[in-house]
């Protein structure tokens, strides 16, 4: 073998074993980017399931479309609605009922029907000693059609966020009665 050929065959080998380094570099990076790649696609879930009942907004600001504007009177009528809810990492749809009328003004407002009393149910118009009221049959309490407490419960009847939009009504959070 003359000189210039083992020369020849020296770089070769060089360079293969150039080439078998910069191979194993490229697999390790390769392996170890997949590796983090992979622990970060388990644990990125696991960090927004722990995390993102937290950062969800709560609706509670949501409206719920209840019914027709048109068919509102000045008679309470009753509605019921479903509404969701999450609460953290729990959701639930409550059926929730309203007592919704219309003012001489022609102003829509929507009663809740929960006794300000211990919390019983409130009925329109019920019971004949006290007609056009709500009525309370547990303890007897009785209201006004705007809620107005006249016996037993401490405090008027609390009402929904109203809401007119294209010809219908929608009912948001309760709060307390503004109406008397
Ligand atoms: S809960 Fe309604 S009167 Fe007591």
């Amino acid at each position: 073998m003359s000189e210039q050929q083992h020369g020849n065959h020296e770089d070769e080998h060089k360079g293969s074993k150039r080439r078998e380094m910069s191979r194993r570099q490229f697999l390790s990076y390769t392996l170890g980017g997949a590796g983090a790649f992979m622990a970060a696609g388990a644990t990125i879930p696991m960090i927004r399931f722990a995390v993102d009942p937290l950062l969800q907004p709560k609706n509670e600001g949501a409206f719920v479309k209840v019914i027709e504007e048109e068919k509102v009177t000045e008679e309470p009528t009753e509605v019921k609605f479903t509404i969701h809810q999450v609460d953290g990492w729990y959701e639930s749809d409550p059926k929730l009922t309203a007592w919704i009328a219309k003012d001489e003004d022609g102003t829509i407002y929507a009663l809740s029907p929960v006794c300000k009393h211990l919390g019983c149910t409130v009925n329109w118009n019920t019971n004949p000693e006290f007609p056009e009221e709500f009525f309370c049959p547990c303890h007897g309490a009785h209201y006004t059609r705007d809620g107005q407490t006249l016996a037993v419960a401490p405090a008027p009847l609390d009402e929904f966020e109203v809401k007119r939009e294209n010809g219908f009504v929608y009912l948001g959070p309760v709060r307390p009665n503004t109406r008397v």
